[in-house]
């Protein structure tokens, strides 16, 4: 996140019901590998919905340093790639915000190209752990300068001739996965990555839609993907699908704020991503799927939420990768269910835009929630439905992190005195207008 200027700290007052429709915009890590695809395809990428948030901009402005055109026109963007292989050295250091996606996966991309280049990044970016890229990067043959603790700010040096590896992957992550795929394309040979627990696909749907010869095979209950390096990417079409990511505040708000009845359009539902649905729906939400249908090569519906009252549940941490980023609005909606909701396996949480289980922990607690922070998970113990307290003088504290500050704003929605956010600048990141539709659903 761009951290100029002063913090802008906001109070979200009890209110509600949310009724009507509303659109939340595009799939942010979609809208992500739109931009980086389109710039190695020959010929125009023409691409609707694109999440126009920091961190896909963020993406958009490497990829331009790097040789790519990258621009709107009307509703519409066109990006003219260099060609696998043809990126350009980048004369300044590559600015990454908060962006952790735009980090690894260009890190990626850069691995098989023989540049260097530099990653800066925000307070928050700067803490996260790059060694997970860059420990199978270095095997292709990039090498790496990191700071201290493996973290940003870097530099790297690309491989001139890259190795194809086999990879499996150590901890449950997209991004390292497609690190690996997208340095794998400018690679002679095939690259393998083997993961062990499905993490999302989009990386994979989106370079065979772009041309790219990729498999994936089930075995003995792991995924196994290869690509094809060398590969020449066509350019697309794309229309980016909602972010359930983004939709999920308002599916949980709706669900929370009685005399709700809401419609949220266009949300993409890749069941690598549709986790929290199925946990809300089991906690008692009443979420209906009405037109289900494919956008840009994803399964997409409108979603009808209704007001329902939740029960607490053990979520399944076999779930957690279809939600990772859910959590924070899971701990809310939790917060106000009927009973007690126990939450483990979450060790990933502690490494995102904050520690998303201590900050959780803390901001829901100063809202008069109770809760229990576990070494990988939270233990809430729900209002069954009574507003929470909030924060009558303690602002809480969003550690620059996009889905706290929007998490709590949805609890300020369900508490007696309203809940004082330090900082609503991250919301920038991924859903510059949330607090737009969210006044204006609540009307
Ligand atoms: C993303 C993968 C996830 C997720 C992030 C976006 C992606 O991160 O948390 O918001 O677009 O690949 P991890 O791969 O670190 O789990």
């Amino acid at each position: 996140m761009t951290e100029t200027g002063a913090p802008s700290p906001r109070t979200f007052a009890p209110a509600g019901p949310l009724r009507g429709t509303l659109r939340v915009p595009g799939d942010k890590s979609i809208s992500h590998r739109a931009v980086m695809l389109g710039a190695l395809a020959i010929g125009e990428t023409r691409v609707t919905g694109l999440l126009e948030g920091e961190d896909v901009m963020a993406t958009a402005a490497a990829m331009r340093a790097m040789g790519a055109q990258v621009e709107k026109r009307g509703d519409e963007w066109r990006i003219h790639g260099v060609g696998v292989g043809g990126l350009l050295q980048p004369h300044a250091a590559l600015e990454m915000g908060n962006s952790g996606t735009s980090t690894r996966l260009l890190m990626g991309l850069l691995a098989s190209h023989a540049i260097t280049a530099a990653f800066t990044g925000d307070a928050s970016l700067s803490k996260r752990p790059m060694g997970r890229v860059i420990e199978p990067l270095s095997r292709i043959g990039a090498s790496f300068t990191p700071s201290p603790g493996g973290t940003l700010p870097l530099m790297m040096t690309g491989a001139s001739v890259p190795v194809p590896i086999e990879y499996r992957l150590p901890v449950a992550s997209a991004q390292v996965k497609s690190a690996v795929l997208l340095a794998g394309l400018n690679t002679a040979g095939i690259t393998t990555v083997v993961e062990p627990v499905a993490t999302r696909d989009h990386s994979e749907r989106m370079l065979r839609g772009f041309g790219a010869e990729l498999t994936v095979e089930e075995v003995g209950g792991e995924r196994v993907i290869r690509v094809r390096g060398e590969a020449d990417l066509r350019p697309q079409t794309i229309e980016v699908p909602g972010d359930p990511s983004s939709a999920a505040f308002f599916i949980v708000a709706a669900t929370l704020i009685e005399g709700s009845d809401l419609t949220i359009e266009n949300v993409g539902l890749n069941p690598t991503r549709a986790g929290l649905i199925d946990v809300l729906r089991r906690m008692g939400a009443t979420i209906e799927e009405l037109d289900p249908r494919e956008v840009g090569g994803e399964p997409v519906a409108d979603l009808r939420v209704r007001h329902a009252p939740l029960t607490g549940i053990e979520v399944d941490p076999a779930l957690a990768p279809s939600m990772i980023d859910e959590f924070p609005i899971l701990f809310v909606a939790a917060a106000l269910a009927n009973g007690r909701t126990v939450t483990r396996g979450l060790d990933e949480l502690r490494v995102k835009e904050s520690d998303r289980l201590s900050a959780m922990a803390a901001a829901l607690t100063a809202a008069g929630a109770r809760v229990e922070e576990t070494p990988d998970g939270l233990i809430i113990d729900g209002s069954a439905g009574e507003p929470l307290r909030g924060t009558s003088n303690a602002r809480v504290k969003t550690h620059l992190d996009h889905r706290i500050a929007m998490s709590m704003a949805i609890a300020g929605l369900v508490s007696r005195d309203g809940i004082d956010i330090d900082d609503t600048r991250p919301i920038a990141t991924s859903f510059p207008a949330f607090t737009t539709l969210l006044d204006q659903a609540t009307q």
